[in-house]
C-alpha cells in the first residue's frame, strides 16, 4: 500500500499536484480539496503482465492475429477484418445514437459463435437490457450480463473465469473504489481504461468501451482516451433519421478514415451494403434541378444527389436555404454563376439540398451544385446517366 497526497476538483475530478484556487478544466472556484489515495491496485494488475522478450524481427514466427467476426460486415470492414483478440476498442457517440444496441448485437453474434462474453452495464437495469436483447433477438448461453457501477466486480470475474469478450457500457458510469473521485471523472476514466486494457492484453480478451460525448464536448469526454486504446470508432448520425455512420479515427490493426454505414430499424441495427442506394432518389438526375455526383466518405466513394430549386423572389432580398453543403461555398458558387455566366440569381430564391441528409464537405462537388442550380433556373434536365464532378475556381474555371 503506497499513500499519495493529491488535490482533486470536487466538481470535475481533475487531479492536481498542488492546491490552487480555480480549476483549470471546469473553471470553478474553491472546489479543489486535498485527498490521500492508496495505489495498491495498480501493482496488482501490472504484475499480471508477462515480462518483455527480445525477439529477432525476421525469425520471430509471430503470425497476424486471427480476427473475430462481429456479425456486421460493415463493422468488420472498418475494423480491418474483424476484432483482434486482446485489443481495446473505444466506441464514442452521443447518447441515444445506438451504441448499446449495436454492441448488444455484436456480442450476441460473437457469443453464438462460441465466444464467452460479459456485458457490464453501469447505466441500465437488467430488465432494460433484457428488453433490448429480446427486441433484437440477442439470446445466447455464452452471454452474461452484469449491472454494476463498481468495476472491481468485473475485474475479479474476468480474473477467475475465462472470457474472451468484455463490454463496458459506459466507461463514464463505472468507478474504481480505490480512487476517491466520482464515476466519470478524468482520473477514474483514465485508471479504469488502463487497468482494463492491461488485463485484456494479458488474458487476450477483446474489450469494447463505450464513451459518451456530449454536444458541448463536455468534461469527461473520451478524447484523451484515444491514446490509451487500440481502436477508436465514432458512431454518428450523419443523416437525419435512421442512418448511422461509424468512422475510424484510430486503428492499430487497420486503416483510419474508413466508414461503415448502418440503419436503425425496429429490430436493431442493420448493415447497409450499398450506400449509393440510400442517398439517391429513384428519379435522381431525371428532372430539372436534380444532379448526380460522387461524394467521398472516408475512403469510400458513393453516389449522391444534389437538388436545387430556383424561383423568383417575392422578398426585398433573395432567400438562400442550403442543407448539407457549406453555406459560404454555395454562396460563392451562386456568385460565380451570376458574374461569369450572367444568371440574375440575386433576384431569385435558391434552395439547395443534398438528398438523404448527408453533410458534404467536398470541393469536388462544386460543379454539380452549379449545374443543379442552372438546371433548375433554365428548367432543363441534365443528360441521363451523367455524373458531374469538378472544383470551381473564382474565375469560374474547373480546376485541373
Ligand atoms: P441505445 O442503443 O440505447 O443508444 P445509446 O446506447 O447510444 O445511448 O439506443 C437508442 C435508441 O435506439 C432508442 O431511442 C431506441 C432506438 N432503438 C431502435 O430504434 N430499435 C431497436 O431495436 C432498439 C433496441 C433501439
Ligand atoms: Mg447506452
Amino acid at each position: 500500500m503506497k499513500e499519495k497526497q493529491i488535490f482533486v476538483c470536487t466538481e470535475c475530478g481533475t487531479e492536481y499536484y498542488k492546491w490552487q484556487g480555480k480549476c483549470d478544466i471546469c473553471g470553478n472556484w474553491n472546489t479543489i480539496v486535498e485527498r490521500i489515495i492508496t495505489t495498491s491496485s495498480k501493482n496488482k494488475v501490472s504484475s499480471l503482465r508477462s515480462p518483455g522478450k527480445l525477439l529477432k524481427l525476421v525469425s520471430s514466427g509471430i503470425k497476424p492475429p486471427e480476427r473475430i467476426n462481429t456479425g456486421f460486415s460493415e463493422l468488420d470492414r472498418v475494423l480491418g477484418g474483424g476484432v483482434v483478440p486482446g485489443s481495446t476498442i473505444l466506441i464514442g457517440g452521443p447518447p441515444g445514437i445506438g451504441k448499446s444496441t449495436l454492441l448488444m448485437q455484436v456480442v450476441s453474434s460473437m457469443a453464438s459463435n462460441g465466444q464467452r462474453v460479459i456485458y457490464l452495464s453501469g447505466e441500465e437495469s437488467p430488465e432494460q437490457i433484457m428488453l433490448r436483447a429480446a427486441r433484437i433477438g440477442a439470446i445466447s448461453d455464452n452471454l452474461f450480463i452484469l449491472t454494476e457501477t463498481d468495476i472491481t466486480q468485473l475485474i475479479s470475474e474476468i480474473e477467475q473465469e475465462e472470457y474472451s469478450v468484455v463490454v463496458i457500457d459506459s466507461v463514464q458510469s463505472v468507478y474504481l473504489p480505490e480512487l476517491e473521485t466520482a464515476a466519470g471523472s478524468y482520473s477514474q476514466i483514465k485508471e479504469i481504461t488502463r487497468v482494463i486494457s492491461e488485463l485484456a492484453k494479458s488474458k487476450n480478451i477483446s474489450v469494447f468501451l463505450v464513451g459518451h460525448i456530449t454536444k458541448e464536448g463536455a468534461i469527461a469526454g473520451p478524447k484523451f482516451l484515444e491514446h490509451m486504446v487500440d481502436v477508436v470508432l465514432y458512431f454518428e448520425e450523419e443523416t437525419d433519421g435512421e442512418y448511422r455512420l461509424i468512422r475510424v479515427f484510430k486503428n492499430r490493426y487497420g486503416v483510419v478514415g474508413e466508414i461503415g454505414v448502418f440503419r436503425m430499424t425496429d429490430a436493431g441495427i442493420k448493415d447497409v451494403h450499398n450506400p449509393s442506394e440510400v442517398f439517391l432518389t429513384p428519379g435522381a438526375g431525371k428532372s430539372p434541378g436534380s444532379v448526380v455526383s460522387v461524394g467521398l466518405e472516408g475512403l469510400r466513394p458513393f453516389l449522391i444527389e444534389i437538388q436545387a430549386l430556383v424561383s423568383p423572389t417575392t422578398y426585398s432580398y433573395p432567400q438562400r436555404v442550403i442543407r448539407g453543403l457549406e453555406l459560404k461555398r454555395t454562396l460563392l458558387i451562386l456568385a460565380i454563376l451570376e458574374k461569369r455566366c450572367g444568371l440574375p440569381l440575386s433576384r431569385y430564391d435558391c434552395f439547395v439540398n443534398v438528398v438523404g441528409g448527408l453533410k458534404l464537405d467536398e470541393p469536388a462537388i462544386d460543379l454539380a451544385v452549379a449545374i443543379a442550380i442552372v438546371s433548375s433556373f433554365r428548367e432543363l434536365v441534365v443528360v441521363d446517366n451523367t455524373i458531374i464532378l469538378g472544383e470551381l475556381s473564382l474565375t469560374g474555371e474547373i480546376k485541373s
